[in-house]
């Protein structure tokens, strides 16, 4: 039977990517960030996942302006790393799994997620950035990962509680299938960040800490946070949180924490990342 082992939530910021492409990790301003996903990445690797529900936004990448679908889901075979204006990251192609993907995506919709499907995408750092800093840069991915994909770019987002209750429909596929498969899920995106106007550079720390202190315990409290709270706490692009929420519907109510790493700054932004295990 497929299950779901752990959950992880992960920051996508751009440069954490291009300073591991431009072979800047040990520089001084980055090595206590690398440092900081040394054991998320051993633990990634004692979870043996056989598939990666990858939980990102697009940044107008793949997605244009002309259709935004708030959440989709990639069934294709294979996914190419987006150019994002000045070449693609010289990372692996995401193999996804059109069997399993095509499977998710016919029950939540029949659970009522009316999810887009996406036959063809390029997948950008909202993706590959965390897919680096959890599973190193070898030359393939070492296992397949489905890009689900949330509209975290223009207002209005799905909200945090809908995002909840989409893990916990995902978690009931998964709970499903019939064929054996250990499943991570994948949260991408956040923490504080604002990257234009007049709050550029905006980190609310205490906010994000107390998000993450929340996450195992207390995840239905953060489903109630209101779109606007992101905003106004954590920046326009904060917001991107609500894919934690998603991931973490996906879990047992009952989860270990196993790894937690928070880290100011990345860019302008705060970056997190956290390691639920499922009790099971
Ligand atoms: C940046 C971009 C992002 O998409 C994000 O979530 C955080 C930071 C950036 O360009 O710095
Ligand atoms: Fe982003």
């Amino acid at each position: 039977m497929a299950r779901i082992v752990a959950g992880v939530g992960c920051s996508h910021v751009h440069a954490i990517g291009e300073a591991i492409d431009l072979r800047k990790t040990e520089d001084e301003y980055w090595r206590k960030l690398f440092e900081g996903f040394k054991r998320a990445k051993e633990l990634m690797v004692e979870l043996r996942p056989d598939l990666i529900i990858g939980v990102f936004n697009d940044h107008g990448s793949a997605i244009s302006l002309q259709y935004i679908p708030t959440f989709s889901l990639g069934v294709a075979a294979e996914f190419k790393p987006a150019d994002e204006g000045w070449g693609a990251r010289q990372v692996p192609n995401v193999k996804g799994n059109p069997e399993f993907a095509s499977y998710l995506a016919e029950a939540l919709i029949l659970d009522e997620f009316d999810m887009t499907i996406i036959n063809e995408m390029d997948v950008d750092h909202g993706l590959t950035v965390p897919l680096s800093l959890m599973l190193g840069q070898g030359k393939e991915w070492p296992c397949p990962v489905i890009p689900l994909c949330v509209n975290a770019l223009t207002y209005p987002s799905p909200t945090g509680k809908r995002c909840f209750a989409l893990g916990r429909a995902i978690r009931k596929a998964v709970d499903r299938y019939e064929r054996d498969l250990r499943i991570v899920i994948l949260g991408t995106g956040g923490m504080s960040h604002q990257i234009h106007g007049e709050r550029a550079g905006l980190i609310n720390s205490s906010w994000d800490k107390r998000f993450l202190d929340r996450l195992s315990s207390h995840p239905q409290e953060l489903a109630e946070i209101p779109l606007l709270e992101y905003v106004r706490e954590t920046g326009a692009e904060g917001v991107e949180m609500v894919m934690w929420l998603v991931m973490r519907g996906a879990l047992n109510d009952d989860v270990e924490e196993a790894y937690r790493f928070y880290h100011v700054p990345a860019s302008n932004t705060a970056v997190g990342n956290i390691i639920l295990m499922n009790r099971n």
